[in-house]
C-alpha cells in the first residue's frame, strides 16, 4: 500500500505499511537520517520532528496518522536557521545525538513564542533528554536566537554526579515518574 505524506514542504509516496512509525519512513525508507532513534518509546525525544508546527515524537507515530498532515524534519531548518547558528556559536552538542531533537523542540517553542521565559523553554524542552548533559548551553542558545540575553551561556554546572547537570536529573526523575504513562505522539 502507498501513502502520501507531505515532508518539508513535498508531497512524497511512501511504500511502509501504514502502521508503520514515521521515524523508520523517514530513516529507511526516505533517507533522511537527521532525525534520530533514542527510546523508541516516546521518552527521550531525539526523534522529535514536526506536525502541523507542533514537536512530535516520530518514534511512535504512525504514517497512518498523517494523512494531510504537514511534516517538518530537522533538514528543513537548511543548516543556517537562527537556531543552528546559535547552536554553533554557543558550542551546543557533544556527542550530538539528541541534537537535532532539540533544535526541533525549541524551533517549535520559539515559532510560538517569540521571548520565552525560562520556565517556557524548560517546558518546552522537558521532554528532551541530553545524556551528555549540555542544557545550559541549549538555554543559552535558544535565548540568543530569540534575541534574548543569553546570560546563562557561562554558567559552569553544579557538582553532582558525574557528567549530570541539576537538569539531568531532574529529567531522569520525570522519565521515571512518567515512565508507562503518557507519550507525545500524534493525537495524545
Ligand atoms: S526515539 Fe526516544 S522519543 Fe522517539
Ligand atoms: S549531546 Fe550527547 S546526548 Fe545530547
Amino acid at each position: 500500500m502507498t501513502s502520501m505524506l507531505d515532508i518539508n514542504g513535498k508531497t512524497v509516496a511512501v511504500k511502509a505499511a501504514p502502521e508503520t512509525p514515521l521515524l523508520w519512513v523517514l530513516r529507511d525508507e526516505l533517507g533522511l537520517t537527521g532525525t534520530k532513534f533514542g527510546c523508541g518509546m516516546a521518552q527521550c525525544g531525539a526523534c522529535t520532528v514536526h506536525v502541523n508546527g507542533d514537536p512530535v515524537r516520530a518514534c511512535v507515530t504512525p504514517i497512518a496518522a498523517l494523512s494531510g498532515a504537514k511534516i517538518a524534519t530537522i533538514e528543513s531548518l537548511g543548516g543556517a536557521h537562527p537556531l543552528q547558528q546559535a547552536w554553533v556559536k554557543h558550542d551546543v552538542p557533544q556527542c550530538g545525538y539528541c541534537q537535532s531533537g532539540q533544535i526541533m523542540s525549541a524551533a517549535a517553542l520559539l515559532a510560538q513564542t517569540k521571548a520565552p521565559s525560562d520556565e517556557d523553554i524548560d517546558n518546552a524542552m522537558s521532554g528532551n533528554i541530553c545524556r551528555c548533559g549540555t542544557y545550559q548551553r541549549i538555554r543559552a542558545a535558544i535565548k540568543d536566537a530569540a534575541g534574548l540575553t543569553a546570560a546563562t551561556a557561562v554558567a559552569a554546572p553544579a557538582a553532582q554526579g558525574p557528567g549530570k547537570s541539576v537538569a539531568a536529573n531532574d529529567i531522569d526523575d520525570d522519565i521515571a515518574a512518567a515512565s508507562g504513562s503518557t507519550s507525545r505522539g500524534v493525537g495524545q
